[in-house]
């Protein structure tokens, strides 16, 4: 099936304790295809994301995930990972007594599987990574995410992005936090791992960010649905005109 999308999302509801997120979501996101979602607060943007992770608290009630062709709604999220799945979360959360470097070669063996990761390569990469990523290679020894600045936990998100070198990467609000220098750095190591065969989901409030990572489709959410989709110029009306009127035309029936 490699002549099928990355990712297809078709008819996709999900439920968060009871209520209603996510109300009938397509997307297809091909290889070598950069898609944004945006949209206000609360429209469903991370449930989007989580439940393609496979989070187990996001129930999808009605229709299908499928990646390179195979429904995943039934597998486990470290089956989606080793698929070449990843998620860089909007709120990375600290692994006290873990260190970062220990993570990071834990979650590659189990990608790649133990064999195939060599202590002294592993080391070389990391290093090399965090060098183009501007982390300090102190961060290599400190439990993963323990008072790292929000700035720092994004760039580590990044980092594990560019060892597990996944098939798809949802990355959610990667650019929040990020001073105006981070922002350029961690941009400038995603479009240098993005390459002809992934295909990117970046979630983001910002145009900003869609100066360096170019998508070549922009898609909103508003209230579980996808209303609108474009090119990169959606970005820029939006920022524009903001959500108040695709709120106002999308809001949620009375009873839902
Ligand atoms: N675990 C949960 N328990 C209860 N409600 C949840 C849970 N996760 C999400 N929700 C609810 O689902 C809705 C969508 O949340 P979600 O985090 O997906 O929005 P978002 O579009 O990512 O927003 P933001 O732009 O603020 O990050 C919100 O109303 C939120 O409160
Ligand atoms: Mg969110």
């Amino acid at each position: 099936m490699s002549d099928a999308p990355l990712l297809q999302l078709e008819d996709l509801h999900v439920q968060v304790e009871g209520k209603e997120i996510l109300r009938g979501v397509n997307l297809t996101v091909r290889k070598g295809e950069i898609h944004a979602l945006m949209g206000p607060n609360g429209s469903g943007k991370s449930t989007l994301s989580n439940t393609i992770m496979g989070h187990p608290n996001y129930e999808v009630t009605k229709g299908r995930i499928l990646f390179e062709g195979e429904e995943l709604v039934e597998l486990e999220p470290d089956e989606r990972a080793k698929l070449g799945i990843f998620l860089a979360f909007q709120y990375p959360t600290s692994i006290p007594g873990v260190t970062l470097a220990n993570f990071l070669q834990a979650s590659l063996k189990a990608i790649r599987g133990a064999e195939n990761v060599k202590p002294l390569e592993f080391r070389k990469e990391l290093l090399g990574r965090m060098k183009e990523l501007g982390i300090n290679q102190e961060f290599a020894k400190r439990y993963v995410n323990e008072g790292f600045s929000g700035g720092e936990k994004k760039r580590c998100e990044i980092l594990q992005m560019a060892l597990l070198n996944p098939k798809l990467s949802l990355l959610d609000e990667t650019d929040s936090g990020l001073d105006i220098d981070a922002l350029r750095i961690v941009a400038d190591g995603v479009n240098q791992l993005i390459n002809p065969e992934m295909g990117v989901l970046v979630i983001t409030h910002y145009q900003r960010l869609l100066n360096h990572i170019k998508p070549h489709f922009v898609h909103v959410l508003v209230n579980g649905k996808l209303v609108q989709s474009g090119g990169p110029e959606l970005a820029l009306t939006l920022e524009e005109r903001g959500y108040d009127e695709l709120l106002q035309a999308h809001a949620v029936p009375a009873g839902a």
